[in-house]
């Protein structure tokens, strides 16, 4: 069996949200074993934290502008077939159901359940037969938020679980395999280092710490593997047992 980093070396891969926290720590895992990768975020500049990877391309997008991230992936695919994609674009909302606004639940919405659907769509004229997708969801979506996200952004990520399973079925004609990762806690800025928050959150997880980044890069690279191959629909959950399900 050859290794992830073989396979790798033979596929290009994008990265939607690269620019910082788990879609970083994808991006730097990756970053010397792929073909060619590729981050996709918000920033006008090209994130400081790329600057240590001059290999990687770097194109600004909002996954909530279908048009342009369709460009993204026009522009992408000029140098090839896409094999690998991971959508880690995506807010948290910590409002409750009772004081969150409309603007406030279609925002959180739109970004992390309409980007995910956007970026599938803007991908799919050049995905390679065998690609693989992994989008993220979040213990949220069992648990209905309750660390740092409320009711809605729970809801955005179970809707990513089941836009997961939806997308495996219609794309298994074409062998395009479409995972998530969900993870708990993860020492990112959208966790912030609140002491009383990131107690709860420790007291909470069986393994007694929260994921680095680095723990659910090692979930998607794995997806991403021929090691993964026979996966397709699935939800990885990477949370040191914060929920089992
Ligand atoms: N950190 C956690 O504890 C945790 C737990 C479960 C799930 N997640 C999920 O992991 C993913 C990554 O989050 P993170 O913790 O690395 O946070 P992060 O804020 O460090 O990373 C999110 C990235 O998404 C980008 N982004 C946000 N909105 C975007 C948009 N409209 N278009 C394009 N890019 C956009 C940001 O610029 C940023 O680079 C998110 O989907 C999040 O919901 C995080």
């Amino acid at each position: 069996m050859t290794t992830t980093a073989e396979e790798l070396l033979h596929r290009s891969s994008v990265i939607v949200g690269g620019g910082s926290g788990i879609g970083l720590a994808v991006t730097r895992a990756v970053a010397d074993k792929s073909k060619s990768v590729s981050v996709i975020d918000l920033g006008s500049e090209r994130p400081a934290a790329l600057t240590e990877l001059p290999g990687v391309s770097y194109l600004q997008g909002d996954v909530v502008d279908a048009d342009g991230l369709a460009r993204s992936f026009e522009t992408i695919a000029e140098e090839g077939p896409i094999g690998n994609i991971f959508v880690s674009a995506g807010i948290t909302l910590p409002v409750s159901i009772v004081d969150v606004n409309t603007a406030e639940a279609q925002r959180c919405l739109m970004i992390n359940l309409m980007g995910s659907i956007n970026t599938i769509k803007a991908a799919l004229p050049h995905l390679a037969d065998d690609a693989s997708i992994v989008l993220c969801a979040s213990v949220a979506a069992y648990t209905g938020g309750g660390f740092v996200g409320g009711s809605i952004y729970g809801a955005s990520k179970g809707g990513v679980i089941s836009l997961t399973r939806g997308a495996a079925r219609e794309l298994a004609p074409r062998r395009v395999r479409v995972n998530c990762v969900a993870p708990g806690p993860t020492t990112t800025g959208m966790v912030g280092d609140d002491p009383a928050v990131v107690e709860r959150m420790t007291n909470t997880t069986l393994l007694e710490r929260l994921a680095s980044p680095d723990d659910i890069a090692n979930g998607v690279l794995f997806l991403w593997s021929s090691a993964g191959s026979y996966l397709t629909g699935a939800t990885l959950d990477i949370n040191g047992g914060s929920h089992l399900g």
